[in-house]
Parts: C-alpha cells; sequence; structure tokens
C-alpha cells in the first residue's frame, strides 16, 4: 500500500508557515499532530504479524522536507517512536548529522523515492522478510510547501487532516489549492467522527479556542 496522508495547518488563506517556521504556536494542536502521526491502530493499514514475528517496531512514518526537519527544534528531532524520512537533493545530506545511522531516520532524494522507501518497509511478505528493524504502519506527509505540493497532486494521497485557523495570519509559505473534484471535505460532524474512528480515541470536536486563536480540525477524503 503506497497510500498516505497529509497533516497540516493553515490560515484562512492557506499560509503555513512564515520564516522557515510555524507562525503559530497550538499546544492542542501540536498534541493532535503528535497524536495523528504516532499512534499506531491496531488492525491499520496492512497490519500483520511478520513484525512481531522478527521482532520489528512498527511505527508510523512521516516523510517532510529537508526544511521542515530543519524547522523542528534538536531537542525534538527525530520526531519519537516515527520514522523519519527527510527529502533532499543532497544525497550526503544525512553524512554529517547526528542523525546519521539512527534506524528512525532516513533520506529520499526525491517524494516517489520517500514513498518507495516506506512502502518497501510496510509490508514484507513472509517470504522475504524485510531486514530492517522498523516496520511502517501509515505514512504522513507533514510538509513543507514544496512537498505539499507534490503530495496534494498525487493518487496516492488518500485523507488531508487540515487544522483550519480561523485567523488570517502573517505567513510566506502557503499550502497549495485543493481541488474540489479531487477531494471532498466532510462536513464538521462527519470529520469529527471519521477522526475519532480514524484514531480509535475521543478527539476534541467542534471548534478549539486557544489564546487568540479559533481553530478545527477537518477531513478531507480523495474523491
Ligand atoms: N503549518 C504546517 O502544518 C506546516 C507543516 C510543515 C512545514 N511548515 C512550514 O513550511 C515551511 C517550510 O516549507 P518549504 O516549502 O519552505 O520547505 P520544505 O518543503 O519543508 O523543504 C524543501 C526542501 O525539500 C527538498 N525537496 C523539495 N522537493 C524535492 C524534490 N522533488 N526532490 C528532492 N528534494 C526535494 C529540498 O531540499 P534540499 O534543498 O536539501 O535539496 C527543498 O529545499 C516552514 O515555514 C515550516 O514551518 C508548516
Amino acid at each position: 500500500m503506497r497510500s498516505f496522508s497529509i497533516v497540516v495547518a493553515a490560515d484562512r488563506a492557506m499560509g503555513i508557515g512564515k520564516n522557515r517556521g510555524l507562525p503559530w504556536r497550538l499546544r492542542k494542536d501540536m498534541a493532535f499532530f503528535a497524536k495523528i502521526t504516532s499512534k499506531v491502530v491496531q488492525g491499520a493499514q496492512d497490519a500483520t504479524t511478520i513484525g512481531e514475528l522478527t521482532h520489528q517496531r512498527r511505527v508510523n512514518a512521516c516523510i517532510m522536507g529537508r526544511k521542515t526537519w530543519e524547522s523542528i527544534p534538536k531537542k525534538f528531532r527525530p520526531l519519537t517512536d516515527r520514522f523519519n524520512v527527510i527529502v533532499s537533493r543532497d544525497p550526503h545530506y544525512l553524512d554529517d548529522k547526528p542523525e546519521k545511522g539512527n534506524p528512525l531516520v532516513a533520506l529520499a532524494t526525491s517524494f516517489e523515492a520517500a514513498l518507495d522507501l516506506v512502502e518497501s518497509l510496510q509490508s514484507p511478505s513472509s517470504s522475504s522478510p524485510s531486514t530492517s528493524s522498523i516496520q511502517v504502519a501509515r505514512t504522513f506527509l507533514i510538509g513543507g510547501a514544496q512537498l505539499y505540493n507534490e503530495g496534494v497532486r498525487s493518487k496516492d494521497c488518500t485523507h488531508i487532516f487540515l487544522t483550519r485557523i480561523d485567523a488570517t495570519v502573517d505567513c510566506d509559505t502557503f499550502f497549495p489549492e485543493i481541488s474540489p473534484s479531487e477531494y471532498q471535505l466532510l462536513p464538521s460532524t462527519e470529520s469529527h467522527e471519521f477522526l475519532e474512528n480514524y484514531l480509535q480515541e475521543s478527539v476534541e470536536g467542534g471548534v478549539i479556542e486557544e489564546g487568540s486563536y479559533q481553530y478545527e480540525y477537518t477531513v478531507y477524503n480523495r474523491i
């Protein structure tokens, strides 16, 4: 299964970034991001017992552009309990980095190569089990704009989990247009039900207020 989902937070104008970082600090949304990208749900996507048999660690994958990787504070990277795939055209990017050799960190020189890598770690056949210590459950594309541009157009993108921030914030980086002929925005109640089912736990629904911000977790399904 090559499918993946996009996770993003954007303002009314689909702004997502400023000065190489996030334009806002939303504690609950960060917790939601950590939950949706980290939680390995039993039975999710090609669950097999092969991982158990080969003592592989079953985690979700987060694919991200090199700039998004560098925007994560050093103390928080790699993202814990997730397989971090950094996309850079520089095949030697990791060579002098402390993360080189970390089994939870990998480099891919294109988005397609990142998907290939993750796919190869998803469901190894019992006849040729992967030699990796990692088995991938769900796959998420977590930014930034350059990677979203490629990802949103991919037929393998099944969902967009968009935290819609009801504000206009000064941004210099934007999420691409979500074509209504390719994605359907679920109504508020359905988005909420979808997320609770997807995560198999309760998720805060409706409008969330945090500081001066109001936002809501929404779901787009590929048509
Ligand atoms: N609001 C949100 O949910 C959210 C989420 C994520 C990020 N962001 C924000 O988005 C901004 C960063 O986004 P960005 O668009 O500037 O950068 P980005 O997409 O994170 O990374 C761009 C880099 O990825 C590599 N890359 C891109 N396309 C590639 C391809 N086809 N093949 C190989 N490598 C490729 C290149 O790395 P090399 O230059 O090394 O070759 C490129 O410079 C930051 O402000 C960040 O905070 C916001």
